[in-house]
């Protein structure tokens, strides 16, 4: 079981933060503009939530702007470096807190340890979606606090 680190809180992002989240998000660094602009937009928009630990800046999380008039949680991301310390775990706690009762997300079928750890936090299963990602379904899952 993993806990969360004391020294592990929750922000909003600052022009600061943002530039170190494009920089280690992989997508962002190899150079993808989506990724920047969704960041950059999400910054800009209140929509964005940076997790700090130890002084680094070490994840983040985005709640998209439309779905269906529900909270739906686009990306959360953590830090290579600072996988399996509870970092996720922490930022999806935040958002159920912040966007709750009810919430929704989705993954890659072959995000196994995404899946993992929404099933941890007690999200459940609710739909499938086919055509976005070639051969790779997108499963969707939602959490009612
Ligand atoms: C998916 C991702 C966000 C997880 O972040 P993380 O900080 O490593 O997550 P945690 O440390 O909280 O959880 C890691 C592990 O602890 C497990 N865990 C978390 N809370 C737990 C709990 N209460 N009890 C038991 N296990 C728990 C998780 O299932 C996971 O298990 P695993 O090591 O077997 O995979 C991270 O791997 C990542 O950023 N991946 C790239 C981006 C991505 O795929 N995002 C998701 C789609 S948008």
């Amino acid at each position: 079981m993993v806990s969360m680190l004391p020294t592990t809180s929750l922000v909003p992002v600052t022009e600061a933060l943002l530039a170190d989240c494009l920089a280690f998000d992989h997508v962002a660094a190899g150079g993808s503009v989506e990724r920047r602009s969704e960041l950059s937009e999400a910054a800009e928009h209140g929509r964005m939530r940076v997790a700090v630990s130890h002084g680094d800046t070490a994840g983040y999380s985005v709640v998209a702007p439309w779905f269906f008039g529900a909270a739906f949680l686009a990306l959360v991301y953590v830090k290579s470096a600072m996988r399996g310390q509870g970092i996720g775990s922490r930022l999806l706690e935040d958002f159920e807190q912040a966007h709750g009762p009810q919430v929704f997300t989705s993954t890659n079928l072959s995000n196994a340890r995404m899946q993992r750890l929404l099933r941890h936090r007690l999200w459940t299963p609710c739909g499938l979606l086919n055509g976005l990602d070639e051969a790779d379904p997108e499963i969707f899952f939602a959490k009612h606090l």
